[in-house]
Parts: structure tokens; C-alpha cells; sequence
């Protein structure tokens, strides 16, 4: 066959470890999601996924290359006990709950009980609920709660294995200081939003919305501070909107 006229010759010869990043086009990840995410997603995970999508507040529902992520990488640290910051209607503490094994349990916390009720059908139908522990209220009380309940239980112990937090982005500095104490030595914490929408990377004094300029902020904080942190490794991954994964080393 003759060679197409658009061929692309060398695709990797202007690359370095610099600029080593292959999204550069809406169509690559369309790319991603139709041929390794989309044909993987569980049935009830696409249901609560189109959902929400109609929810006005949609736009908040982790993405489901995200939500497969995760899913993945609770199977591979063989987590059985974890925590969720933020669930929305759920789409990602379903992920979890479907990654978890069956004597798996995820506390999952969030101020917005009505968005959780959204979901809840979706994992009863996947029966998974038994393994969801939903905890109405702010993430630093409820934390503060397994906090005094593992002093109580496990004298003091940090028995989790794993944490995913989606909330609010300014609070993120303090939660990682309480799930430090909730966490094992070796287990995961993963943070979400960690590039916020790329804004992380913009000159100081770029003009954005009120929320955006401290939500950026408070992640470019908490992004200096976990690359700092000899508690932790660290790994930013330029998925979705920016996800750190971190293990804690002691
Ligand atoms: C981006 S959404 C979470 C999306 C979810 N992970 C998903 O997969 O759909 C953020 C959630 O954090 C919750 N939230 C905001 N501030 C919070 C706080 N202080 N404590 C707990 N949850 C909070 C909101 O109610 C919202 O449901």
C-alpha cells in the first residue's frame, strides 16, 4: 500500500523525559475511554455514570479511566480497609466497593447526604452496600471520629490501607495529617485534582474565578508540601484532572 501523504514519521524523535505526555488531543482520549475503559465499566457503574452526568452538578463525578484506576489499584494493594473523602452520587466509592473483597469495607464521607442517596440504588442493585459505611458530614469531623474510634478499637493503631479524597481542595493539607494516623505504613493515600484543570501551572496572578484561584492555590500548597514530605512517596499522574498517588513510608 503507498504511504498516506499524513503519515507521521519519528513521532518520538522531539521527545524527551520533559514532554513525554501523549494527550494532546480530545480524540486520543476518546481513543482511551472507547477501547480500554468504556468496554471494562461494569453495567451499574455505567448506569450511576449516565446518571449523573444529568445531575446539575455532574461536572463533579470522577472520570471512569479515574474510577478504573482506582479500582485497579485497590485489587492491587490488596486493600480491604479504606476510606473515601468525598462521594458525590458515588460513582467512584462504587468503583471501590466492586474492587473491595467481599469482607471489604469503605467509610465514605461526604456533607451532602441527598447526593449519596442518588447512588445508593446503584450499589444495592450491584450488592455491594454492605461494604459501604456512609458517614454524613465535614471530611476533618469524621476523620477525627475513626481517629477516637481506632484509639478505642485498635489502640491507636493505623489499620486503613487505603484513602481516596475528592473534597473540598483547601482542607486537603489536613487531611493528609489525619490519614497519616489512619493509613498503615505502606498503605495508599490518592489525591484527586492534583493539576486542577492545569491552573497549577499558570504565572501567579492569572485571572480565574474566586474558587478556582484558591482551590489552585491550596493544590499547588499541598503539591509543594507532598513533594516534600519524607512521610511519603509520591507520584503525580496527569490523569483526569491530576491524580497524586502516595505511599506511606513511615
Ligand atoms: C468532586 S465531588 C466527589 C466526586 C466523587 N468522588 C465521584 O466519583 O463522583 C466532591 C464532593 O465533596 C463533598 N464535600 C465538599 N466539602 C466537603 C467537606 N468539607 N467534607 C466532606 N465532603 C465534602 C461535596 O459534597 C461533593 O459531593
Amino acid at each position: 500500500m503507498a504511504p498516506s501523504s499524513d503519515i507521521v514519521a519519528n513521532v518520538h524523535s522531539a521527545i524527551d523525559s520533559s514532554n513525554k505526555t501523549l494527550l494532546k488531543s480530545d480524540a486520543l482520549y476518546t481513543y482511551i475511554l472507547n477501547t480500554t475503559v468504556f468496554p471494562r465499566e461494569p453495567e451499574c457503574m455505567r448506569d450511576l455514570r449516565l446518571v449523573t452526568d444529568k445531575h446539575p452538578s455532574g461536572y463533579m463525578q470522577s472520570s471512569a479511566d479515574e474510577a478504573q484506576l482506582l479500582g485497579m489499584l485497590i485489587k492491587m494493594a490488596g486493600a480491604k480497609k479504606t476510606i473515601e473523602v468525598g462521594v458525590f452520587t458515588g460513582y467512584s466509592l462504587l468503583a471501590t466497593a466492586l474492587a473491595l473483597p467481599a469482607d471489604g469495607k469503605v467509610v465514605a464521607i461526604d456533607t451532602d447526604r441527598d447526593c449519596y442517596e442518588v447512588g445508593r440504588p446503584f450499589i444495592e442493585k450491584a450488592e455491594v452496600a454492605h461494604k459501604v459505611d456512609f458517614r454524613e458530614g465535614p471530611g476533618l469531623d469524621r476523620l477525627a471520629e475513626l481517629l477516637a474510634e481506632q484509639e478505642q478499637e485498635d489502640g491507636g493503631e493505623a489499620t486503613y490501607d487505603f484513602a481516596f479524597v475528592d473534597a473540598d481542595k483547601p482542607n486537603y493539607v489536613n487531611y493528609h495529617e489525619q490519614l497519616l494516623r489512619l493509613v498503615r505504613v505502606g498503605g495508599t493515600i490518592i489525591y484527586d485534582n492534583t493539576l486542577w484543570g492545569g491552573t497549577v501551572a499558570m504565572p501567579l496572578g492569572t485571572l480565574m474565578s474566586g474558587l478556582d484561584t484558591r482551590f489552585s492555590a491550596a493544590i499547588r500548597d499541598l503539591n509543594g508540601k507532598l513533594a516534600a514530605d519524607p512521610r511519603v512517596e509520591v507520584c503525580q499522574l496527569a490523569i483526569a484532572d491530576g491524580v497524586t498517588i502516595c505511599r506511606r513510608l513511615v
